[in-house]
């Protein structure tokens, strides 16, 4: 089973409601948080209103070395993982017409941060919500991720990162009360602005 919307019946694209668009000096939307803050699930329905493209970080990482992300983390190791995410992010954010769905700890590397900071036309998104909301739908989704096996310390992670977070976005969805539909459509409104040039 796959979050993407099956066809434009589904988003509700019809005469009367054209595809949605953002602002058009924007080439690329990148979503940051931590896991379970619905990145893949929003970027993908944000990615199918434009009719842009999405690119999941995680997933093109898979598909690049054949292997799954806890299985990076076993055989290889954190730091590892973090430089093939490194690179996966220069490609990504080569991309034109494009959603960007960066995994949790993206922002924790300063030349990722950099690299987000400095790419023009680029919309960067934190959708936030409480830790124990993220730890309850990480449950529920049943992935395997290797950094939330201690609550505690995933608790820690959150604290340290979400400072990261905020400062990168140019905006913040709190999606604790939203449906995925809903934050995609707050997104796509949030953009229809050009960006402002402090965060
Ligand atoms: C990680 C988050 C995961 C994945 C990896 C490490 C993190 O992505 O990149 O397990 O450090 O928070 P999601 O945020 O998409 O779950």
């Amino acid at each position: 089973m796959t979050n993407a919307p099956d066809s434009e019946a589904d988003l509700n694209i019809t005469p009367e409601h054209p595809p949605a668009t953002v602002h058009p000096s924007l080439r690329r939307i990148v979503l940051t948080g931590f896991m379970g803050s619905g990145k893949s699930t929003i970027g993908c329905l944000v990615a199918a209103h434009l009719g842009w493209t999405f690119l999941d970080l995680d997933a093109h990482i898979e598909s690049r070395t054949g292997l799954s992300v806890p299985d990076i983390f076993a055989i290889h190791g954190e730091p590892y993982f973090r430089r093939l995410e490194s690179t996966a992010l220069v490609s990504a954010l080569g991309r034109r017409n494009t959603v960007i769905a960066l995994g949790g700890g993206t922002p924790e590397c300063l030349t990722n941060r950099l690299l987000l900071e400095q790419t023009p036309a680029t919309a960067t998104i934190f959708l936030d919500a409480p830790f124990p909301d993220l730890f309850d739908r990480c449950v529920l989704q049943g992935i395997s991720r290797p950094l939330l096996a201690d609550p505690a310390v995933a608790a820690d992670r959150f604290a340290r990162r979400r400072p990261l977070y905020r400062s990168l976005a140019h905006h913040t969805i709190d999606t604790s009360a939203l449906a995925g539909p809903d934050a995609a459509h707050a997104l796509i409104a949030a953009l229809a602005a050009p960006l402002k040039r402090s965060r």
